[in-house]
């Protein structure tokens, strides 16, 4: 029997691969990486990695222990005798303060900011754009607890999105506050939901003991109705003199830069590490539960993960697989993929050799193809064509004793006559006329600017 693929996870697959929808589509996660990259990049975050496992602990203490995706949702991974300590990194901001830590990136100049993207892993239930093995672009900045810093990192994710050509995006910002804002706010809940626990899922239940806030979070109808019927009051009428005035810092930036946002007072993030500003990006193509991304401020996270300072912090992530489902819903134009600059096939067994030599020697330049075996001039067409090919050279016995070539630009149907060694040349010209054609693969079209 065929093996097929995990439930939950997919195929990145090239252009042109039947069944291909935009959020399998190989080249369409390189165009929202290479765009996410340039807009980072631009404000001075640096690109970092670090291991898709990590120890268990590492999760537990950093997403905290009363989260869905500790309790449900990870992926322990196992080695042979081993004790099954590791878990696939649900999110990269945990991984990301460790690695900081570990490695004594204190000592870079801070505000540090970091970017990072790759597979993610969360055991869900699985449904649209929500996956097993999802995909996240991530942005931290570490050593800076300046309202400006906030501020920026929310604008960031604006910018991206406005660059990817994704317009109808909506962000949802609040606060959580400082740790006792949020006991005196957890106490409330207690006390509010204790005498209608009854009427709470078995999950709720759970969470009034641990960490009443996650009710709110729930995704089951009798729990929605009964916060809805108690008229539940907002995290942001909570908060104390720190958090408000750090809160009102930040929309003060967003506004004169002329960010769009909505306060979305009863914000609640689905990980335990956050503080103060917390905000989410919703499109109604993702569907109204789910964000396109998420952020917020983790001033507590590397005390928790075992530094003797506080390194305040702050950062966001993006799903690549939903970015992409908006770029469906709206209908954005992704760049076209490019074909090869050059095709080359030979026209007899005797020059195929000769005809791969050709196409090999331009490679520096550009993207370039040759035919395995001899064609016909017709079939060499047809198969340059298919792989979308910009010029193609025909090689025959002629065209080696005269060291001469007859180029096809198969998009204006014109011929030209190139000696040999002036193809480069002719490639390398053609190129410097036409910056944001075949070499540049990542570059956004115009109209998505
Ligand atoms: P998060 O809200 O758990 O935050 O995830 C961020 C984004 O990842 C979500 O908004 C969504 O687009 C995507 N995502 C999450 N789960 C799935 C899934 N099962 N399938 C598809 N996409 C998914 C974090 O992960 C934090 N680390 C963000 C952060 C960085 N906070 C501070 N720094």
């Amino acid at each position: 029997m065929a093996i097929n693929r995990p439930k939950g996870t997919q195929d990145h697959l090239p252009d042109g691969s039947p069944k291909l929808s935009l959020d399998t589509r190989a080249s369409a996660f390189a165009f929202v990486r290479e765009t996410a990259r340039r807009v980072l990049e631009r404000a001075g975050a640096q690109f970092t990695d670090t291991p898709l496992f990590e120890e268990a602990e590492l999760v537990q203490r950093g997403v905290g222990g009363s989260t869905d995706i500790v309790r449900k949702e990870m992926f322990t991974v196992y080695y042979f005798g081993d004790h099954g300590g590791f878990i696939l990194r649900p999110e990269g901001t945990a991984g990301l303060v460790r690695s900081y830590l570990q490695n004594g990136l204190k000592q870079l100049p801070a505000p540090l900011k970091l970017w990072t993207h790759g597979p993610m892993f969360r055991a869900e239930n699985v449904q649209k754009g929500r996956l097993r093995q999802f995909h996240q672009v991530d942005y931290e900045v570490l050593g800076s607890a300046d309202a400006l810093v906030d501020a920026e990192a929310i604008a960031l994710m604006t910018e991206v999105v406005q660059a990817l050509g994704v317009r109808k995006v909506k962000v949802k910002l609040g606060s959580i506050g400082d740790p006792e804002d949020r006991e005196a706010y957890n106490a409330y809940l207690r006390e509010l939901f204790t005498p209608h626990l009854e009427a709470l899922s078995d999950d709720s239940k759970d969470r009034l003991g641990r960490n009443p806030m996650r009710i709110l979070d729930s995704k089951s109808a009798q729990d929605q109705a009964l916060i809805a019927e108690l008229g539940v009051r907002p995290m942001l009428d909570f908060l104390g003199e720190g958090a408000r005035t750090h809160f009102v810092q930040v929309r003060r930036h967003l506004d004169a830069w002329g960010v769009n946002y909505e306060v979305d007072p009863s914000i609640v993030r689905g990980l335990d590490y956050y503080r103060r500003t917390a905000w989410e990006l919703h499109h109604e193509g993702v569907g109204a539960k789910s964000a396109l991304g998420g952020g917020g401020r983790y001033d507590g996270l590397a005390q928790e993960l075992g530094s003797k300072e506080p390194v305040p912090g702050i950062g966001w992530a993006f799903g690549i697989e939903r970015l992409l489902l908006a770029l469906e819903a709206e209908g954005v134009p992704l760049p076209a993929s490019p074909g090869p600059l050059l095709y080359v096939a030979a026209m007899d067994e005797a020059n195929v050799g000769y005809a791969a030599t050709l196409a090999r020697s331009v490679r520096a330049l550009a993207r370039a193809e040759f035919a395995y075996r001899a064609m016909k001039p017709a079939a060499a067409f047809r198969d340059a064509e298919r792989r979308g090919a910009r010029f193609v050279a025909l090689i025959g016995s002629q065209e080696v004793e005269q060291d001469s070539l007859s180029l096809k630009d198969l998009q204006t149907g014109q011929q030209v006559q190139v000696p040999t060694r002036d193809l480069q040349g002719f490639l390398g010209g053609y190129l410097g006329a036409n910056p944001l054609t075949p070499d540049a693969p990542s570059q956004p079209t115009q109209e998505n600017l």
